[in-house]
């Protein structure tokens, strides 16, 4: 699998940890920045990832910032991106299997890196179903973002 990883100068410390594993995992991880803990804005990488995925160059992505809601808010914008904050290994996989999530966001300030691991193995391992409530439930978050991109809503 070819993952698109991202973070901001929050998220930054985690980004080699969780770099390396994926690596050692046999995947490949598309670098979209940051590269250091100078201060930048979360939008820009999440807006990075987002359009490697949707070109795709990658398959998921994983997005790290302090909390995870800024990156995740700001990469739910991005049609065909689903992100979700999972800091618990239930939804890390659940996300996957039941939402078709295709983005992982973290908080670098609110997980450590042991349990950052843990999320990022069960985000990896973790497919979709394809469950007919799965897909029925999938289909109407896409009629939303297909309203919201043309234009549909008051
Ligand atoms: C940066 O200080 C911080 O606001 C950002 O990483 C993130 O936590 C926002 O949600």
């Amino acid at each position: 699998m070819r993952i698109a990883l991202g973070c901001d100068h929050g998220g930054f410390p985690l980004k080699q940890r969780i770099r390396t594993l994926i690596e050692a995992a046999g995947h490949t991880v598309v670098d979209c920045g940051t590269d250091s803990d100078c201060s930048v804005d979360y939008p820009d990488f999440a807006l990075k990832v987002g359009e490697v995925i949707r070109s795709g160059q990658a398959d998921r992505g994983i997005l790290l910032c302090g909390s995870g809601v800024g990156i995740s808010v700001a990469a739910n914008k991005i049609p065909g991106i689903r992100a979700g904050v999972c800091h618990d290994t239930y939804s890390a996989h659940q996300g996957v299997e039941h939402d078709d999530m295709n983005v992982l966001c973290l908080g670098a300030r609110i997980v450590g890196e042991e349990l950052a691991v843990e999320l990022v193995k069960a985000y990896i391992a973790a497919e979709f179903t394809h469950e007919e409530r799965h897909v029925r439930r999938l289909n109407k978050v896409l009629e939303i973002e297909r309203r919201a991109t043309s234009g549909d809503f008051n």
